[in-house]
């Protein structure tokens, strides 16, 4: 499995990190329906085993649980993967979830991260969102000093955009910014991928396969069943009129792939590691054999043809959405 260096750091991340935001299981407010536990955690070491060596978790996955499984899968690993999590978002006793950057709170939730995942340091931790943007610098300069403290090796955040980076990059090095980067959003192109280039700030992308819409086994069917606490229901892309022209260019994708010996989940991971600002994608899975799947996209580096090909199948799907 090929690494990237993520920014200034001296973590060699492997190019496909592993994403644990299903894995919270069902039952809260973003949850991604039931799932079972065993199964996480067999798709936790069979991503290790393949060559994984980084796990994304937050302690909103699952009001904990995402936390809690990945804990109690590396415990006891010889070789411990490196673990990035996150703060800012908290719940109540009634599981209400609501946004929270003050220093008291993110003193509090760094120790129950800890707890959780069963170690002593966290190699990456992420502001969640910037929300309330006003009290970034405040969750920034506290995280500075857990840094100092021993508690959290390299600090990111994720959802940034420039400004906010610019406001919070003086008061402590910004190791890694996490954004959402697939085929179907490409925001992150605008302005960020090349000042985070500049800066030398690692680009961690969340998302690459749309959740999972671009991994090739969604059906019209298949959306209208999802479990009635499945948040891609709420998705705008999982909604008619975009559900048919993504199915479609999914389509597409699919006989492209299939002409190369690939699958449309492996084109559509590598096609977001293209771009050399990109450290790594991060890649959800719930099952093994869906990570089994997907990490040969790490070693797929597509060519200047292949990537012009997308081009004209996205702009298809422009052109039916009247996307100007
Ligand atoms: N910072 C943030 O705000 C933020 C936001 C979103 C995500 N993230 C992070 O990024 C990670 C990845 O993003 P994501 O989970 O949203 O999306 P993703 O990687 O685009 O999609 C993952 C989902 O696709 C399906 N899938 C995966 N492999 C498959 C395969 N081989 N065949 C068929 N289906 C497959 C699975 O769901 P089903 O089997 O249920 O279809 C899986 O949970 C998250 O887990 C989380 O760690 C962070």
């Amino acid at each position: 499995m090929k690494t990237r260096k993520l920014g200034r750091t001296d973590l060699n991340l492997s190019v496909i990190g592993l994403g644990t935001w299903a894995i919270g299981g069902g039952g809260w407010r973003y949850s991604w329906g039931p799932q079972d536990d065993r199964e996480s955690i067999a798709t936790i070491l069979r991503a290790l085993k393949m060559g994984v060596n980084w796990i994304d978790t937050a302690p909103v996955y699952g009001l904990g649980h995402s936390e809690e499984i990945v804990g109690k899968a590396v415990e006891g690993l010889r070789k411990k993967p490196i673990i990035a999590t996150k703060c800012g978002l908290v719940w109540d006793k009634n599981r209400e979830i609501s946004n929270c950057l003050k220093e008291e709170s993110i003193r509090s939730e760094v120790e129950a991260s800890l707890k959780r995942l069963k170690v002593d340091v966290i190699d990456l931790y992420q502001i969640h969102w910037p929300m309330p943007d006003g009290d970034i610098e405040e969750a920034w300069r506290t995280i500075a000093d857990l840094v100092d403290k021993g508690k959290i090796r390299y600090a990111g955040v994720s959802n940034f955009n420039v400004e906010q980076l610019e406001r919070i990059q003086d008061i402590h090095p910004i190791a890694s910014l996490q954004p959402p980067y697939s085929m179907l959003r490409r925001e992150v192109e605008d302005e960020l991928l090349v000042f985070c280039a500049e800066n030398d700030i690692g680009i961690v992308a969340y998302s690459p396969m749309e959740k999972g819409l671009l991994a090739g086994k969604f059906s019209r069917e298949r959306v209208q069943n999802l479990p009635k606490d499945d948040q891609r229901r709420e998705e705008t892309r999982f909604q008619e009129p975009e559900l048919s022209a993504n199915l479609e260019l999914v389509e597409d994708l699919r006989r492209m792939a299939e002409k190369r010996g690939r699958t449309v989940a492996q084109l559509a991971i590598a096609w977001v590691l293209r771009r050399p600002e990109i450290t790594a994608a991060i890649v959800g899975a719930r099952h093994p054999y869906q990570i089994e799947e997907t990490i040969a996209a790490g070693e797929w580096t597509l060519s200047g043809d292949n990537i012009a090909a997308v081009d004209v199948l996205l702009n298809k799907r422009r052109k039916t959405l009247n996307i100007g």
